[in-house]
């Protein structure tokens, strides 16, 4: 049984301890499918104010809906369509603050407010994509952006 303990009141020494509980998760653990799908329930479970957080992967230059929890969302996302396209298109994180003023924003579920899209890259190419959305305008900050983009450089070496 896993019975991570994370609620940290700060944000550094959360992320901290979500990326500590990552490792853990995905020590020794080749693979990809039930990585994500791990990562997803803890980062589900230890974020406050989320209504989506999952993955998408790149399957042959299109994203494809990889393991989440929230409600259900599209499949395939062109690269370059929406918040996670522009992530893959750019390999740049794409943290928005209003998703109802981002051009092409795909709204696969209604209540999302604000997303954070960080790339996972492994040797220049892009694995997947982490995607966290929140009912919230403006949820994510740069401690938020730099917390994930730690998470993703521990799933590029585990997907
Ligand atoms: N809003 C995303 C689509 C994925 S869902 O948020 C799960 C986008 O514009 O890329």
């Amino acid at each position: 049984m896993y019975d991570f303990k994370i609620a940290a009141d700060d944000k550094a020494t959360l992320y901290r301890e979500l990326a500590a509980a990552l490792e853990a998760l995905v020590a020794g653990e080749p693979d990809g499918i039930a990585n994500m799908a791990n990562a997803a329930a803890l980062i589900w479970e230890s974020l406050p104010d989320l209504n989506w957080a999952g993955f998408y992967r790149n399957v042959g230059g299109e994203l494809v809906l990889g393991p989440f929890q929230g409600r259900a969302a599209c499949i395939r996302i062109p690269f370059g369509r929406g918040v996670c396209g522009a992530a893959a298109a750019t390999l740049q994180v794409q943290r928005v603050d209003d998703v109802n003023a981002f051009p092409g924003h795909i709204a696969c579920d209604a209540a999302s407010a604000s997303e954070l899209v960080v790339p996972i890259v492994r040797d220049g190419v892009l694995i997947a994509v982490l995607d966290l959305d929140s009912p919230n305008v403006a949820r994510f900050d740069a401690e938020d952006e730099a917390g994930c983009v730690r998470l993703g450089e521990i799933l590029a070496k585990a997907l």
